[in-house]
């Protein structure tokens, strides 16, 4: 299926999550691996919140190079590898472990894949002020992002008390501060008055509740500009109403891409082939959407 002739050589790549039967992470990574010639494989693993320090072990024991990791484990993971990268520690979530001769290293490919992405936009964030929906690993990663750009940002969330925490983490990294409140329709409401970007972080609108949206219609403008991290639907149900409003979209596979682009650099050392890789996630997501 991958065009990938495994043998006695093959590196192991994969990525440790609950669930992992819908990641498209695997035939976005095979796809680029195939295309650069290079005898890796990524597998998916699907690993309990009990098993984590097992499967961390194996890592090791198995010389698998490196891995993913997604829900439940971006945060739990951390004090079980050798060494995190200080953006990753701030963040609070490590989405790529890299395997050095035994040493397990942390670092977080979420806020770089979303910087890269609005570069590749031609998104300035300077001066802009941004709405983030969301206090999750995702949300933070995009946040951090956001605040090291010099963006004014209000952080969304349904349960308060993530946002103040993540509004105060962000100050001690910034050094300035930022805004928290309950994602509601009244505090949205202020907050997209003033926001030009809007980031929904959220899995609200994640198939198979695709009809779901953070965001009531009548508040997008055409003057914003709205970001999905989701990606399955590609077109989300927050998109489409975006779109209505004549406003700028961009969906979550860029996003995801660039994540997935950045790991495979660290793994392999080589520059990856960030279309191919953007290709094949999009064809991976169009056969769940089936
Ligand atoms: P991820 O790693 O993808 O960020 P996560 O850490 O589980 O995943 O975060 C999911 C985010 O979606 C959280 O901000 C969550 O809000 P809570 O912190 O209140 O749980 C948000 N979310 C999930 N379902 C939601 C819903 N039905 N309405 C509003 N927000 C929701």
């Amino acid at each position: 299926m991958t065009g990938i002739e495994l043998n006695g050589k093959t590196v192991i790549c994969g990525l440790m999550g609950d669930p992992v039967e819908h990641s498209v992470s695997p035939a976005m990574h095979n796809a680029a691996f195939h295309r650069l010639g290079l005898n890796y494989a990524y597998l998916p693993f699907r690993v309990s919140k009990e098993g984590l320090p097992g499967a961390v072990q194996g890592i090791r024991a198995l010389h698998i190079a490196g891995v993913n990791v997604t829900i439940p484990h971006k945060t739990s993971i951390i004090p079980l590898l050798d060494e995190i990268d200080p953006l990753a520690r701030r963040i609070g979530a490590v989405n790529v472990v890299h395997n050095k001769s035994g040493r397990l290293f942390g670092s977080n490919t979420d806020a770089d894949g979303f910087l890269r992405m609005l570069k590749e936009q031609g998104i300035d964030g300077h001066g802009l002020h941004a709405a983030v929906l969301g206090a999750g690993g995702a949300s933070r990663a995009v946040c951090f992002a956001l605040a090291s750009l010099g963006c004014e940002i209000t952080i969304l969330n349904r349960t308060l008390q993530k946002a103040l925490d993540c509004a105060d983490d962000m100050e001690k990294y910034a050094g300035r501060t930022f805004s928290a409140l309950e994602l509601n329709t009244h505090n949205l409401a202020a907050a997209l008055e003033e926001a030009g970007l809007i980031v929904n972080a959220t899995s609200l609108g994640m198939a198979p509740r695709a009809d779901e949206s953070p965001i009531d219609r009548g508040l997008l403008k055409r003057r914003h500009i709205v970001v999905d991290i989701v990606y399955n639907p590609v077109k989300t149900g927050l998109l489409s109403q975006a779109q209505k409003a004549g406003a700028r979209t961009i969906g979550g596979l860029d996003m995801l891409a660039w994540q997935g682009a950045l790991s495979f650099e660290i793994w392999t050392g080589r520059r990856a082939p960030l279309d191919v890789m953007r290709r094949a996630a999009a064809k991976a997501v169009k056969r769940y959407e089936k």
